[in-house]
Protein backbone atom coordinates (compact mmCIF):
# COMPACT_ATOMS: atom_id res chain seq x y z
CA UNK A 1 0.00 0.00 0.00
CA UNK A 2 1.20 3.58 -0.93
CA UNK A 3 2.22 6.04 1.92
CA UNK A 4 0.44 9.44 1.99
CA UNK A 5 2.45 11.83 4.05
CA UNK A 6 1.62 16.03 4.76
CA UNK A 7 2.27 18.55 7.48
CA UNK A 8 1.50 22.08 8.75
CA UNK A 9 3.42 24.05 10.60
CA UNK A 10 1.69 25.19 14.11
CA UNK A 11 2.13 29.02 13.05
CA UNK A 12 -1.47 30.17 13.15
CA UNK A 13 -5.19 28.48 12.97
CA UNK A 14 -6.03 26.56 9.89
CA UNK A 15 -7.56 28.57 6.83
CA UNK A 16 -9.45 27.90 4.40
CA UNK A 17 -6.11 27.54 2.20
CA UNK A 18 -4.78 25.07 4.12
CA UNK A 19 -8.28 23.40 4.18
CA UNK A 20 -8.74 23.25 0.32
CA UNK A 21 -4.70 23.03 -0.60
CA UNK A 22 -3.62 20.32 1.87
CA UNK A 23 -5.99 19.03 4.28
CA UNK A 24 -9.26 17.99 2.09
CA UNK A 25 -6.99 15.73 0.06
CA UNK A 26 -5.67 14.26 3.09
CA UNK A 27 -9.25 13.70 4.76
CA UNK A 28 -10.27 11.80 1.23
CA UNK A 29 -7.24 9.39 0.82
CA UNK A 30 -7.12 8.18 4.88
CA UNK A 31 -9.21 5.25 3.62
CA UNK A 32 -7.11 4.14 1.01
CA UNK A 33 -3.85 4.51 1.94
CA UNK A 34 -1.09 4.23 4.89
CA UNK A 35 -1.40 7.75 5.89
CA UNK A 36 0.70 10.24 8.30
CA UNK A 37 -0.20 13.68 8.79
CA UNK A 38 1.82 15.91 10.90
CA UNK A 39 2.35 19.08 12.94
CA UNK A 40 5.67 20.53 11.98
CA UNK A 41 6.46 22.44 15.31
CA UNK A 42 10.33 22.39 14.62
CA UNK A 43 9.81 23.90 11.15
CA UNK A 44 8.09 26.84 12.71
CA UNK A 45 11.49 27.60 14.40
CA UNK A 46 12.85 28.88 11.58
CA UNK A 47 10.84 31.93 11.77
CA UNK A 48 9.68 31.97 15.92
CA UNK A 49 12.90 30.64 17.27
CA UNK A 50 11.32 31.81 20.72
CA UNK A 51 7.60 30.28 20.46
CA UNK A 52 5.06 32.21 22.44
CA UNK A 53 3.55 29.03 23.44
CA UNK A 54 4.07 26.10 20.82
CA UNK A 55 2.41 23.47 22.96
CA UNK A 56 -0.70 25.03 23.05
CA UNK A 57 -0.44 26.00 19.05
CA UNK A 58 0.02 22.28 18.87
CA UNK A 59 -2.80 21.71 20.64
CA UNK A 60 -4.92 23.98 18.88
CA UNK A 61 -3.83 22.84 14.94
CA UNK A 62 -4.39 19.25 16.18
CA UNK A 63 -7.92 19.73 17.09
CA UNK A 64 -8.46 21.37 14.22
CA UNK A 65 -7.19 18.66 11.86
CA UNK A 66 -9.13 16.24 13.81
CA UNK A 67 -12.07 18.68 13.40
CA UNK A 68 -11.53 18.77 9.30
CA UNK A 69 -12.64 14.51 9.44
CA UNK A 70 -8.70 13.25 9.91
CA UNK A 71 -9.50 10.09 11.58
CA UNK A 72 -6.97 9.17 14.33
CA UNK A 73 -7.68 5.45 13.58
CA UNK A 74 -7.18 5.42 10.15
CA UNK A 75 -4.26 7.76 10.01
CA UNK A 76 -1.44 8.56 11.90
CA UNK A 77 -1.58 12.06 13.29
CA UNK A 78 1.71 13.12 15.37
CA UNK A 79 3.74 15.82 16.75
CA UNK A 80 7.47 16.08 14.77
CA UNK A 81 9.44 16.62 17.65
CA UNK A 82 8.34 13.27 19.02
CA UNK A 83 9.83 11.87 16.68
CA UNK A 84 13.15 12.28 17.19
CA UNK A 85 14.94 10.11 14.54
CA UNK A 86 13.87 13.21 12.22
CA UNK A 87 16.20 15.23 13.34
CA UNK A 88 19.11 12.30 12.96
CA UNK A 89 17.77 11.91 9.42
CA UNK A 90 17.94 15.72 8.87
CA UNK A 91 21.50 16.03 9.99
CA UNK A 92 22.14 13.40 7.40
CA UNK A 93 20.58 15.17 4.42
CA UNK A 94 22.34 18.23 5.41
CA UNK A 95 26.37 16.65 5.36
CA UNK A 96 25.47 15.96 1.29
CA UNK A 97 22.82 19.49 0.78
CA UNK A 98 24.97 22.41 -0.66
CA UNK A 99 25.04 25.82 0.21
CA UNK A 100 24.53 26.90 -3.12
CA UNK A 101 21.15 24.86 -3.92
CA UNK A 102 19.45 26.06 -0.70
CA UNK A 103 19.96 29.74 -0.89
CA UNK A 104 18.57 29.20 -4.75
CA UNK A 105 14.86 28.49 -2.86
CA UNK A 106 12.37 30.69 -3.79
CA UNK A 107 11.02 30.88 -0.13
CA UNK A 108 14.72 31.46 1.36
CA UNK A 109 15.16 34.61 -0.82
CA UNK A 110 11.61 35.75 0.10
CA UNK A 111 12.65 35.34 4.33
CA UNK A 112 15.86 37.58 3.49
CA UNK A 113 13.88 39.78 2.37
CA UNK A 114 11.16 39.71 4.92
CA UNK A 115 13.00 38.67 8.13
CA UNK A 116 16.82 40.18 7.05
CA UNK A 117 17.39 40.23 11.18
CA UNK A 118 16.69 36.47 11.87
CA UNK A 119 18.52 34.88 8.27
CA UNK A 120 18.92 31.23 10.57
CA UNK A 121 20.40 27.77 9.30
CA UNK A 122 17.32 26.47 9.86
CA UNK A 123 15.79 28.81 7.39
CA UNK A 124 18.19 28.01 5.07
CA UNK A 125 17.70 24.31 5.75
CA UNK A 126 13.95 24.26 5.71
CA UNK A 127 14.22 22.00 2.86
CA UNK A 128 16.40 19.30 4.12
CA UNK A 129 14.17 18.83 7.58
CA UNK A 130 11.34 18.75 5.02
CA UNK A 131 12.74 15.87 2.91
CA UNK A 132 13.40 14.41 6.26
CA UNK A 133 9.42 14.26 7.36
CA UNK A 134 9.02 12.85 4.13
CA UNK A 135 11.07 10.28 3.34
CA UNK A 136 12.01 9.02 7.01
CA UNK A 137 8.32 7.18 6.50
CA UNK A 138 8.83 6.66 2.27
CA UNK A 139 5.95 8.42 1.33
CA UNK A 140 4.91 8.51 -2.23
CA UNK A 141 2.45 11.31 -2.13
CA UNK A 142 2.30 14.29 -0.69
CA UNK A 143 -0.86 16.71 -0.49
CA UNK A 144 0.25 20.16 -0.66
CA UNK A 145 -0.44 23.09 -1.98
CA UNK A 146 1.27 25.00 -4.79
CA UNK A 147 3.87 26.82 -2.96
CA UNK A 148 5.11 23.97 -1.50
CA UNK A 149 6.82 22.84 -4.90
CA UNK A 150 10.12 23.59 -4.95
CA UNK A 151 10.42 22.11 -1.64
CA UNK A 152 8.96 19.03 -2.84
CA UNK A 153 11.54 19.09 -5.94
CA UNK A 154 14.25 19.29 -3.39
CA UNK A 155 12.98 16.36 -1.38
CA UNK A 156 12.80 14.26 -4.06
CA UNK A 157 16.54 15.41 -4.71
CA UNK A 158 17.89 14.67 -1.39
CA UNK A 159 16.32 11.36 -1.49
CA UNK A 160 18.13 10.70 -5.05
CA UNK A 161 21.55 12.26 -4.22
CA UNK A 162 21.24 9.52 -0.68
CA UNK A 163 20.41 6.67 -3.11
CA UNK A 164 23.43 7.91 -5.69
CA UNK A 165 26.23 8.79 -3.16
CA UNK A 166 25.85 5.62 -0.98
CA UNK A 167 25.04 3.41 -4.27
CA UNK A 168 21.39 2.28 -2.97
CA UNK A 169 17.57 2.25 -4.22
CA UNK A 170 16.40 2.94 -1.02
CA UNK A 171 14.50 5.87 -0.78
CA UNK A 172 11.40 6.55 -2.74
CA UNK A 173 11.10 9.86 -4.37
CA UNK A 174 7.74 11.03 -3.40
CA UNK A 175 5.50 13.20 -5.49
CA UNK A 176 3.54 16.32 -4.63
CA UNK A 177 -0.71 15.03 -4.96
CA UNK A 178 -3.67 16.94 -5.73
CA UNK A 179 -7.29 16.41 -5.46
CA UNK A 180 -7.93 18.28 -9.48
CA UNK A 181 -5.50 18.32 -11.99
CA UNK A 182 -3.31 20.99 -10.76
CA UNK A 183 -2.21 22.34 -7.57
CA UNK A 184 -4.69 24.35 -5.40
CA UNK A 185 -3.91 27.82 -4.79
CA UNK A 186 -6.82 29.41 -2.42
CA UNK A 187 -6.81 32.97 -2.79
CA UNK A 188 -6.57 36.05 -0.66
CA UNK A 189 -9.84 38.87 -0.45
CA UNK A 190 -7.45 41.60 -1.08
CA UNK A 191 -7.05 41.49 -5.03
CA UNK A 192 -4.12 39.98 -5.72
CA UNK A 193 -2.24 36.74 -4.55
CA UNK A 194 -3.04 33.31 -2.19
CA UNK A 195 -4.71 33.44 1.31
CA UNK A 196 -2.07 32.75 3.74
CA UNK A 197 -1.84 33.80 7.44
CA UNK A 198 1.39 35.98 6.71
CA UNK A 199 -0.73 37.55 4.34
CA UNK A 200 -2.88 38.60 6.90
CA UNK A 201 -5.72 37.68 4.46
CA UNK A 202 -6.77 34.61 5.78
CA UNK A 203 -10.36 33.36 6.07
CA UNK A 204 -9.89 30.52 9.20
CA UNK A 205 -11.69 27.75 10.11
CA UNK A 206 -13.13 28.55 13.87
CA UNK A 207 -14.11 32.31 12.28
CA UNK A 208 -17.28 33.02 13.41
CA UNK A 209 -20.55 33.75 11.72
CA UNK A 210 -19.89 37.45 11.77
CA UNK A 211 -16.25 37.72 11.45
CA UNK A 212 -16.42 35.92 8.08
CA UNK A 213 -19.19 37.91 6.70
CA UNK A 214 -17.11 41.03 7.94
CA UNK A 215 -13.55 39.55 5.91
CA UNK A 216 -15.87 39.01 2.70
CA UNK A 217 -17.55 42.01 3.07
CA UNK A 218 -14.60 44.11 2.82
CA UNK A 219 -13.16 41.58 -0.12
CA UNK A 220 -11.80 43.95 -3.12
CA UNK A 221 -13.71 45.06 -6.14
CA UNK A 222 -13.92 47.32 -9.08
CA UNK A 223 -16.78 49.37 -10.55
CA UNK A 224 -18.01 46.06 -12.88
CA UNK A 225 -17.53 45.29 -16.38
CA UNK A 226 -19.02 47.23 -19.24
CA UNK A 227 -18.55 45.03 -22.13
CA UNK A 228 -20.44 41.88 -22.02
CA UNK A 229 -18.27 38.72 -21.61
CA UNK A 230 -14.86 40.48 -20.75
CA UNK A 231 -12.50 39.00 -18.69
CA UNK A 232 -12.16 39.08 -14.88
CA UNK A 233 -9.10 41.10 -13.27
CA UNK A 234 -7.56 39.39 -10.48
CA UNK A 235 -9.50 40.30 -7.38
CA UNK A 236 -12.85 39.51 -9.49
CA UNK A 237 -11.44 36.27 -10.66
CA UNK A 238 -10.49 35.36 -6.54
CA UNK A 239 -13.87 36.02 -5.66
CA UNK A 240 -15.30 33.64 -8.34
CA UNK A 241 -12.37 30.37 -7.68
CA UNK A 242 -13.84 31.23 -3.57
CA UNK A 243 -17.03 30.90 -5.46
CA UNK A 244 -16.22 27.72 -7.19
CA UNK A 245 -14.64 26.21 -4.09
CA UNK A 246 -17.44 26.57 -1.47
CA UNK A 247 -20.61 27.08 -3.04
CA UNK A 248 -22.98 25.03 -6.04
CA UNK A 249 -22.41 24.91 -9.39
CA UNK A 250 -26.18 27.00 -10.01
CA UNK A 251 -24.62 29.31 -7.26
CA UNK A 252 -21.32 30.09 -9.83
CA UNK A 253 -23.26 29.95 -13.20
CA UNK A 254 -25.62 32.73 -11.95
CA UNK A 255 -23.35 35.04 -11.00
CA UNK A 256 -20.63 33.97 -13.43
CA UNK A 257 -24.15 34.61 -16.04
CA UNK A 258 -24.76 38.47 -14.07
CA UNK A 259 -21.14 38.94 -15.21
CA UNK A 260 -21.09 38.90 -18.69
CA UNK A 261 -24.00 40.39 -18.86
CA UNK A 262 -22.14 43.15 -17.05
CA UNK A 263 -25.55 42.76 -14.22
CA UNK A 264 -23.29 42.04 -11.53
CA UNK A 265 -23.83 42.84 -8.00
CA UNK A 266 -20.48 42.37 -5.72
CA UNK A 267 -22.74 43.04 -2.67
CA UNK A 268 -25.03 40.17 -3.46
CA UNK A 269 -22.12 38.43 -4.25
CA UNK A 270 -20.38 38.67 -1.39
CA UNK A 271 -23.18 38.16 0.27
CA UNK A 272 -23.93 34.93 -0.93
CA UNK A 273 -20.26 33.63 -0.80
CA UNK A 274 -20.02 34.90 3.11
CA UNK A 275 -23.18 32.55 3.38
CA UNK A 276 -21.50 29.73 1.82
CA UNK A 277 -18.39 29.87 3.82
CA UNK A 278 -19.93 29.60 7.04
CA UNK A 279 -22.07 27.18 5.64
CA UNK A 280 -19.21 25.23 5.40
CA UNK A 281 -17.24 26.53 8.46
CA UNK A 282 -19.94 26.01 11.21
CA UNK A 283 -20.05 22.28 11.55
CA UNK A 284 -16.07 22.02 11.73
CA UNK A 285 -16.33 25.08 13.65
CA UNK A 286 -18.61 23.41 16.19
CA UNK A 287 -16.30 20.40 16.54
CA UNK A 288 -13.06 22.41 16.68
CA UNK A 289 -14.43 23.49 20.00
CA UNK A 290 -15.89 20.45 21.32
CA UNK A 291 -12.69 18.53 20.45
CA UNK A 292 -10.26 21.45 22.16
CA UNK A 293 -12.04 20.87 25.42
CA UNK A 294 -11.28 16.82 25.58
CA UNK A 295 -7.69 16.92 26.37
CA UNK A 296 -7.25 13.63 27.63
CA UNK A 297 -8.74 12.80 24.01
CA UNK A 298 -6.35 14.96 22.58
CA UNK A 299 -3.37 13.47 24.47
CA UNK A 300 -4.49 10.06 23.71
CA UNK A 301 -4.48 10.81 19.72
CA UNK A 302 -1.08 12.37 20.11
CA UNK A 303 0.50 9.67 21.83
CA UNK A 304 -0.79 7.02 19.64
CA UNK A 305 0.15 9.02 16.58
CA UNK A 306 4.08 9.22 18.24
CA UNK A 307 4.40 5.66 18.63
CA UNK A 308 2.75 4.81 15.59
CA UNK A 309 5.67 7.10 13.95
CA UNK A 310 8.21 6.17 16.23
CA UNK A 311 8.19 2.66 15.00
CA UNK A 312 8.10 3.71 11.12
CA UNK A 313 11.02 6.50 11.63
CA UNK A 314 13.07 4.14 14.22
CA UNK A 315 13.10 1.23 11.45
CA UNK A 316 14.05 3.72 8.63
CA UNK A 317 17.25 5.25 10.54
CA UNK A 318 18.13 1.61 12.03
CA UNK A 319 18.71 0.52 8.05
CA UNK A 320 20.11 4.24 7.02
CA UNK A 321 22.85 3.99 9.55
CA UNK A 322 23.42 0.56 8.34
CA UNK A 323 23.87 2.25 5.09
CA UNK A 324 25.66 5.17 5.62
CA UNK A 325 28.14 2.69 7.66
CA UNK A 326 27.18 3.43 11.38
CA UNK A 327 25.91 0.48 13.94
CA UNK A 328 22.44 0.21 13.27
P1 LIG B 1 1.15 26.98 5.71
O1 LIG B 1 -0.08 27.46 6.38
O2 LIG B 1 1.75 28.00 4.79
O3 LIG B 1 2.12 26.35 6.65
O4 LIG B 1 0.68 25.81 4.71
C1 LIG B 1 0.26 24.54 5.13
C2 LIG B 1 -0.26 23.75 3.94
O5 LIG B 1 -1.40 24.42 3.37
C3 LIG B 1 0.73 23.59 2.79
O6 LIG B 1 0.55 22.32 2.19
C4 LIG B 1 0.33 24.65 1.82
O7 LIG B 1 0.67 24.33 0.48
C5 LIG B 1 -1.18 24.72 1.99
N1 LIG B 1 -1.65 26.07 1.71
C6 LIG B 1 -1.48 27.18 2.46
N2 LIG B 1 -2.06 28.26 1.90
C7 LIG B 1 -2.64 27.82 0.75
C8 LIG B 1 -3.41 28.45 -0.29
N3 LIG B 1 -3.74 29.74 -0.23
N4 LIG B 1 -3.83 27.68 -1.32
C9 LIG B 1 -3.52 26.37 -1.38
N5 LIG B 1 -2.81 25.72 -0.44
C10 LIG B 1 -2.36 26.42 0.61
N1 LIG C 1 6.59 23.31 4.50
C1 LIG C 1 5.23 23.01 4.78
C2 LIG C 1 4.43 24.31 4.82
O1 LIG C 1 4.94 25.36 5.08
C3 LIG C 1 5.05 22.27 6.07
C4 LIG C 1 5.77 20.97 6.05
C5 LIG C 1 6.87 20.64 6.77
C6 LIG C 1 5.44 19.83 5.25
N2 LIG C 1 7.25 19.37 6.48
C7 LIG C 1 6.40 18.83 5.56
C8 LIG C 1 4.44 19.57 4.33
C9 LIG C 1 6.37 17.59 4.94
C10 LIG C 1 4.41 18.32 3.72
C11 LIG C 1 5.37 17.34 4.01
O2 LIG C 1 3.29 24.29 4.61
Amino acid sequence: METVLSGIRPTGNLHLGNYFGAVQAFVKLQHAYNCFFFIADWHSLTTHPKPDNIRNSVKIILAEYLACGIDPEKATIYVQSDVREVAELYLYLNMNAYLGELERVTSFKDKVRSQPDNINAGLLTYPSLMAADIIIHKAHKVPVGKDQEQNMEMARRFARRFNMIYGVEYFTEPQSFHLTDKAMKVPGLDGSGKMGKSEGNAIYLIDDEKTIKKKVMKAVTDSGPTEPNSEKPEAIANLFTLLEIVSSKDTYDYFNEKYNQCEIRYGDLKKQLAEDINAFCSPIRKRIIEIASDEDYMKKVAGLGAAKARESAAKTLREVREIIGFRS
